[in-house]
């Protein structure tokens, strides 16, 4: 479920589905709906909805995890129009979701099968789990918060909370720091792989896919007596396949590549949860990289990082160790209120009755509040000039003009602010070559302190030494999770030479 490593995860290969041999065709009975049937429900379901509330507005800000969800002001929006920073009528256009209740041409189910009597989606409250990397679960619980979601709860590397299905929707859109957004389907306890399968039998998968969409299982486990998690997956998916295969009379064939549909198994001691993944990729693909440099940041823990050092989106932001401009380009979209995820692609937008019209609206409304100037300077230095040529396509590609961030060569032992002190967030290289140059870390803390007084520096490492090389006593420390990267998020004030001891 999460991308930290002290937990086990497995996936599942890709296997050939399993033939059917027990289907007699002149046993079964024709598919509950055909397309015609189908759209008719769709379109009950839409009037519906439309009727439906929608998830709550969010709430005034309280952190800067929370400032940094909320969708900006139409004030903001107004200012922005004196000159334009982004050019979204140039956007790229969504991949169109593709039409899930067309009619199927599969062979029908064997078994009458039982009515597909799914409650409007919109009308229903779902329990959901966001997870997002080790470290975040603050920030990302103050983020949710502030996009008004209801029963929040920290679990390890993620956050519980409770939405209606428009709730989904925006969690996956607007949602800087969650790795993706999990819909909990069924939960109880289990002694055995058996009983992983029966709940999975008992689950109604039928609601959200189908045969004629493809599978892919991941397991996850903290703590659990299950002998092998390959089983546990197997048993979990063979149970998912057997009930659409009795009831519709095929079995979904597995695609570990690009699913349509996504389920995970989690397993702690005593009890199993399936949950629907309606994210697909990992949201922390906004879909603006294309170029990587050196061991780039996850967006998400890039806007992480900004939301635990408390950074204000008014203010200077200078990154002197850029890269591909990971930190950066998050704090663009943060500053201008572009929602994370509206350049790419949803794993719910290829589930059955996905309503592509009301999706379509709230992205249009997403949009609409857009700003389209900044007001703070962002800076990234680096010290290759191939990473500043990549983080400039990277900048173009989210849709950002060169005026918004300044990417320039330039060795962070040298170079000066050239505006007012602001914060300075920052993943500087690290390995055996950092290790062998005893000279790096003084001589850029002799830079930070000649000519940084007054700037709010922050610093992620897996480096725990770091502040004693630099000879800087950090204001805090935070630890977070790179990876499987054992990182700690340190901050420190610099003052005037003269103030210091
Ligand atoms: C860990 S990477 C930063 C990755 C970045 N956060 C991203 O998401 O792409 C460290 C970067 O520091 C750069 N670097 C190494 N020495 C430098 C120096 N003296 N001054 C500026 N940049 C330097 C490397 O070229 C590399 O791109």
């Amino acid at each position: 479920m999460t991308d930290s490593k002290p937990r086990k995860t497995l996936t599942l290969k890709k296997k050939a589905p399993a033939a059917d041999t027990r289907s007699r065709p002149e046993e079964q009975e024709p598919r509950l709906r055909s397309g015609a049937r189908a759209r008719q429900v769709a379109q009950q379901r839409r009037e519906q909805e439309a009727e439906a509330p929608t998830a709550a507005p969010a709430r005034a800000p309280r952190s800067a995890a929370a400032r940094h969800a909320q969708p900006p002001t139409s004030e903001r929006a107004e200012q922005g129009r004196a000159g334009r920073q982004t050019d979204f009528r140039a956007a790229r256009r969504q991949q169109p979701a593709r039409d899930a209740l067309r009619p199927s041409s599969r062979s029908p189910a064997r078994e009458p099968a039982p009515q597909r009597m799914a409650a409007p989606r919109n009308k229903e409250i779902f329990q959901v789990f966001a997870p997002c990397p080790l470290g975040l679960e603050d920030v990302l619980h103050a983020e949710l918060d502030a996009l008004g979601y209801q029963g929040l709860r920290k679990g390890r590397a993620g956050c519980h909370f409770e939405a209606d299905w428009t709730g989904v929707l925006k969690a996956n859109l607007y949602s800087r720091l969650a790795t993706r957004i999990l819909v909990r389907l069924a939960h109880a306890p289990v002694q055995t792989e058996d009983d992983i399968l029966e709940l999975a039998r008992n689950t109604e998968w039928e609601r959200w896919f189908g045969a004629e969409q493809t599978l892919r299982v991941d397991t996850s486990a903290v703590r659990s007596p299950m002998k092998s998690l390959q089983y546990c997956n197997l048993r979990a998916k063979d149970g998912i396949c057997d009930r659409l295969r009795d009831l519709e009379g095929e079995r979904p064939s597995i695609d570990t590549v690009r699913p349509d549909a996504r389920v995970h198994l989690f397993l702690d001691e005593h009890t199993a949860t399936l949950y629907l993944d309606t994210s697909g990729e990992s949201l922390f693909k906004r879909g603006w990289r294309l170029q990587k440099g050196e061991a780039p940041l996850r967006e998400n823990l890039a806007a992480g990082l900004l939301a635990l050092s408390d950074w204000d989106p008014s203010a200077a932001l200078l990154d002197p160790f850029c890269g591909s401009g990971t930190l950066l380009i998050e704090a663009a979209w943060i500053a201008l209120g572009i929602p994370a995820g509206i350049w790419r692609p949803f794993g719910f937008e290829r589930l059955r009755d996905h309503d592509a019209r009301h999706w379509r609206d709230i992205k249009q409304d997403a949009r609409s509040r857009i700003a389209t100037r900044l007001d703070a300077p962002l800076l990234g230095y680096d010290i290759d000039p191939r990473v500043i040529a990549a983080a400039e396509g990277n900048r173009e590609r989210a849709m950002l003009s060169p005026d918004t961030i300044r990417f320039v060569v330039g060795d962070a032992r040298k170079v000066k602010p050239d505006c007012e002190p602001g914060w300075i967030i920052t993943n500087p290289p690290y390995g055996e070559r950092m290790e062998e140059d005893a000279s790096f870390w003084p001589q850029w803390a002799e830079n930070l302190k000649r000519h940084y007084a007054g700037w709010n520096v922050n610093i992620i490492t897996s480096n725990l030494e770091l502040p004693s090389l630099m000879r800087l006593k950090p204001r805090r420390r935070h630890p977070v999770y790179n990876g499987a990267l054992d990182c700690r998020l340190f901050s420190f004030e610099m003052v005037e030479k003269s103030y210091r001891n």
